[in-house]
């Protein structure tokens, strides 16, 4: 039997419904799971006020989260592995697992297997990047990772996932998809349960090597990477720009939070989709690069699935 610490926070339930069916494969093996939900001390609303939705945006880029209700992690524990689940705000982690990972807790990462498991619209790659870099810096080990991502267009994507996020509606909107991760998916995650119990009882944590290839844990799209780069560079002086003008809920800041929220608009508006289309024409030129950079970004756990089989429920 193995001790399992499980990472999560959720608004709309999607992101824990995704952990319930990770950890069901888990306990059903016989291993000890505690799932630590975070609490901020002052609830996130949801769905979210417009004003509030744009007043995150500083912080999340920042990563200065506001404080967490104390946590309830067992003590002296020694925990066989950690799954952290997360949600991403403005390409960064979603604010309250940066809480967590500043906090004295997170102490508990060193020398640790870490997992980490996102769900999102389908922008993941800086957020990931930052979480891998703040969980190095802590001494955990990175050995998998999950992304579960909205299987509607991306360009549909940009409607739907703010009218969920601002209104709670998620359902099919003028022919365009429900918002969120597609139930099929969700009921999938059980795959990367089961592995993982299998991983537990055959010691494999232990081997530093990824525990879940074979099991399209991550699908890359190329096209998407390029845009998301350029966005976190923009939000990283945008951020920063802000946070010169005052703090989180201060009114001489919120200006300069609509001249934002007008550049993000027109951003997904025009350059979005015309960056896709050119990298669309240019695809034959640039196969060879798209392909090596898919690869790279879909480390450790990749997006193959000749093991997919095998795990179903
Ligand atoms: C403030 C805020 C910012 C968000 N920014 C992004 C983003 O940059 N990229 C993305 O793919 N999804 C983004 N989302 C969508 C979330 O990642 C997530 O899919 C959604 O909030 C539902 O998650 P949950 O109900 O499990 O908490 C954002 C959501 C919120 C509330």
């Amino acid at each position: 039997m193995k001790n399992v610490l499980v990472i999560t926070y959720s608004q709309s339930g999607q992101l824990a419904e995704i952990a319930a069916r990770i950890v069901a494969p888990l306990e059903s093996a016989g291993h000890r799971v505690h799932v630590e939900t975070l609490l901020p001390e002052t609830p996130y609303p949801w769905p979210w006020p417009v004003i509030d939705f744009i007043d995150a945006f500083p912080e999340c880029v920042q990563l200065d989260p506001p404080p967490l209700k104390p946590l309830v992690i067992p003590v002296g524990i020694d925990w066989d592995l950690v799954i952290i689940t997360y949600q991403v705000w403005y390409l960064s982690p979603a604010l309250p697992v940066t809480a967590f990972l500043q906090s004295p807790h997170a102490a508990l990462l060193r020398d640790k297997p870490v997992v980490t498991v996102v769900a999102c619209r389908n922008m993941w790659l800086s957020a990931q990047q930052t979480l891998k870099r703040l969980i190095t810096d802590l001494g955990g080990q990175l050995r998998d990772h999950i992304a579960f991502t909205d299987s509607g267009h991306p360009l549909a994507t940009f409607i739907t996932t703010p009218r969920w996020v601002l209104t709670g509606k998620r359902d099919r909107f003028f022919g365009l998809p429900p918002a969120g991760v597609a139930a099929p998916e969700i009921e999938g995650a059980r795959r990367f349960g089961s592995a993982l119990a299998r991983a537990l009882h055959a010691d494999e944590e232990r081997s530093g090597r990824p525990m879940l290839t074979g099991l399209r844990a991550v699908t890359v799209i190329p096209r998407l990477a390029m845009s998301e780069r350029a966005g976190f560079r923009a939000f990283k002086v945008w951020s920063k720009l802000i946070r010169a003008f005052g703090q989180r809920g201060q009114w001489r800041r919120r200006p300069l939070l609509l001249v934002f929220a007008v550049y993000l608009v027109t951003l997904i508006i025009t350059v979005v989709p015309l960056s896709l289309l050119v990298q669309w024409l240019l695809s034959p030129i640039l196969k060879g690069r798209m392909a090596a950079l898919k690869a790279e970004l879909e480390q450790p756990s990749g997006s193959a699935d000749h093991l997919i089989e095998p795990h179903a429920p």
